[in-house]
């Protein structure tokens, strides 16, 4: 049985995650940290020097700023750490790479298992069809989506482009006499609703259309990917992980 301890566990992601905890077999929450309050089934402590709980993964879902406590916990404890609060500074990422040398440290910029999954079959199909198919990417995502477009779609631009040895321009929407497409890697973004996370990536080719993507259907994947990152690094040596560890 691996215990988990939460941090952020108040929040939406926590909460997700303290919920596949309870469904997941092999693993149990046996506590979170949080500067918020909340009627919880598990002990909430306000920070971490009240957590008593035998401790073998975190899972951090607070914020960067969170960082030096988080680091601090997890090496005081020697327990692996599932990094996935985003907008680090390159000062927090120095951190991380020195806390590596002590613990394990999973990170990543995206938890769902099946867009990293998505990320490798694109790596594959790009150097598989080559320059003979052009590559289009479109993304969709909720109304109050403020950036386009989606981190995503530029981190899967990029592995399509390593087939390129990263040479292909992106180009991002079309509009008027744009003429005869060229090399480009093309990025649209649809923005409307309600629409949690969709990616798609075309390589059309003559007469045929190679088509990958994903839906997210909720923010319930991205915790179902930080539990299960904490399975595959609890117990691990100190060094640096991330979800294409697990998937591969
Ligand atoms: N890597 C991924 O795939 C992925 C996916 C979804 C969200 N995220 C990230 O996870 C983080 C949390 O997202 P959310 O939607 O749950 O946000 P949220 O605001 O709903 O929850 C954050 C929780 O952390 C707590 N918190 C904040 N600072 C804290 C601190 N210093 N100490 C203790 N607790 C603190 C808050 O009180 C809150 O309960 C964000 O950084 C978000 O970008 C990452």
């Amino acid at each position: 049985m691996i215990n988990i301890l939460i941090s952020g566990i108040c929040g939406h992601m926590g909460r997700n995650v303290l919920d596949i905890c309870g469904q997941e077999e092999g693993v149990r929450c046996v506590g979170g940290v949080d500067i918020a309050k909340a009627a919880l089934p598990v002990p909430v402590y306000a920070g971490f020097d009240g957590v008593k709980e035998p401790v073998d993964v975190v899972i951090d879902f607070s914020s960067a700023a969170n960082l030096p406590n988080v680091l601090a916990f997890a090496k005081g404890r020697g327990c692996p750490v599932v990094l996935a609060a985003t907008g680090y500074t390159p000062a927090d990422l120095a951190a991380i790479d020195e806390a590596s040398k002590d613990i394990a440290v999973f990170r990543t910029a995206n938890l769902s298992v099946g867009i990293n999954l998505l990320q490798k079959l694109v790596r594959q199909a790009a150097a598989f069809l080559g320059e003979s198919f052009d590559i289009e990417i479109v993304e969709k995502h909720h109304r109050l989506k403020k950036d386009a477009p989606s981190g995503t779609a530029l981190m899967l631009a990029e592995s399509a482009n390593e087939a390129f040895g990263g040479q292909k321009p992106c180009l991002y929407g079309r509009e008027g006499m744009v003429g005869a497409r060229g090399n480009e890697i093309g990025i649209h973004a649809v923005r409307g609703g309600t629409i949690v996370g969709e990616h798609e990536v075309l390589f059309a080719g003559e007469d045929e259309i190679v088509t990958l993507s994903h839906s997210a259907r909720s923010k319930r994947v991205f915790a179902a990917g930080a539990v299960r990152a904490a399975k595959f690094v609890a117990g691990k040596p100190a060094g640096k992980y991330d979800m294409h560890d697990v998937i591969g």
